[in-house]
């Protein structure tokens, strides 16, 4: 949809007037009329790292939801504030796993007498206190562009590994990029009492997935890959690793939203692609494409926005950057310092991985 012209001219207005005391951040889930304005657009890796990068800055408008501002705070310095224009796009997946869940499930790992040989990796999707925890017992940080580097590390420095909270991921990576089995994998249910688990099934297995899973990359099914397959012949299938196992053993290509563009900038004039991820991207992607003789669709015949990616519209960060240039902080997003301090060993991690 085309922004108000209004409301593009509030922003750039904004911006400019905050110069360089401003740097905004936009994650490639984000709305058009938003990107516009972003001074970097990434996948969750490579924000993490642009965040970090620009030390000069006194205000990050971080353009995506509220673990990727959790991050970009705990990577920053005391002194720069993290903003989030909508306090309230969070992720549903993030949410999945709380803390005392997963101090409960730890007990359990402990009580089966395997928490010693348990290395801890979660996803970026997650909050600052699963971070922590994950820091606390050892673990790293992972997303999407690197978790097969994050499970090579842990399985040097333990057996098995506790993966946080993306099933999926967990499971497609191990059996995709790892060989592992699926036989290696059991879900970890945290509503049930023991996770739903045995001692001895939670002795065998080498991978323990939480129980999460993201709504928006879980609609996505066999039948659409099939489905696309038959519509368009030759066609590519490239999907998001949050997509459910057969999903990914069907699709052709697997990787983060960072490494789907670069794809398809890779791809030949000619060539079809059914893409399997959140919907702001992939329209932009098959717009900016087209011109250059790419077909692109959408995985699914069914329409799929993250739902609180997309409440960052421009009305709030309009007024995000004119309370922000008038000197009025608003939406600070901060993490406190004793979460703060184990989160950043775990992102440290992860920041060092090979
Ligand atoms: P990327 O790291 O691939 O950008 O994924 C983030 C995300 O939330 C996907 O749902
Ligand atoms: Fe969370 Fe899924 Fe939205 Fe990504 S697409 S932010 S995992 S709900």
């Amino acid at each position: 949809s085309p922004s108000d012209p209004d409301l593009v001219e509030r922003a750039r207005k904004a911006k400019e007037k905050l110069g360089d005391k401003v740097f905004v951040l936009g994650h490639h889930y984000q709305r058009d009329e938003v990107i516009q304005f972003a001074d970097v657009t990434g996948d969750s890796f490579k924000l993490a790292r642009d965040a970090a990068a620009r030390p000069e800055a006194e205000y990050i408008v971080f353009c995506g939801v509220h673990f990727m501002a959790e991050s970009a705070d705990i990577l920053t310095s005391d002194d720069q504030k993290v903003v989030l224009p909508d306090l309230a796009a969070g992720c549903s997946m993030a949410d999945m796993a709380t803390a005392e869940q997963v101090a409960e499930c730890w007990d359990v790992l402990t009580e089966a007498g395997i928490a010693e040989q348990v290395v801890p990796v979660s996803y970026m999707n997650s909050s600052a206190d699963i971070k922590a925890f994950t820091g606390k017992h050892g673990g790293t940080i992972c997303t999407s562009s690197n978790a097969k580097r994050a499970l090579d590390w842990a399985f040097e420095q333990g057996e098995k590994v506790l993966f946080l909270p993306d099933q999926h991921l967990g499971r497609n990576t191990a059996v995709r990029d790892m060989g592992m089995s699926l036989e290696d994998c059991v879900v970890y249910n945290p509503h049930k009492p023991n996770g739903g688990l045995t001692a001895d099934e939670l002795r065998a297995a080498k991978m323990i997935l939480w129980r999460g899973h993201c709504s928006v990359h879980g609609r996505f099914s066999l039948d659409s890959v099939n489905d696309v397959r038959e519509r368009i012949p030759g066609v590519n299938v490239l999907v998001h690793p949050e997509c459910k196992h057969e999903v990914v053993a069907a699709a052709d290509y697997v990787g983060s939203t960072e490494y789907i563009i670069k794809a398809l900038e890779a791809a030949p004039a000619g060539s079809k692609w059914a893409i399997g991820t959140e919907l702001n991207l992939v329209r932009r992607l098959a717009n900016r494409f087209a011109p250059e003789g790419k077909e692109i669709v959408f995985l699914d015949k069914t329409v799929c926005f993250c739902s609180t990616m997309n409440r960052i519209d421009l009305p709030h960060l309009v007024w995000t950057l004119e309370s922000l240039a008038e000197g009025n902080l608003v939406n600070r997003i901060e993490v406190d310092k004793e979460t703060e301090a184990f989160a950043k060993l775990a992102l440290e991690r992860m920041l060092a991985l090979p």
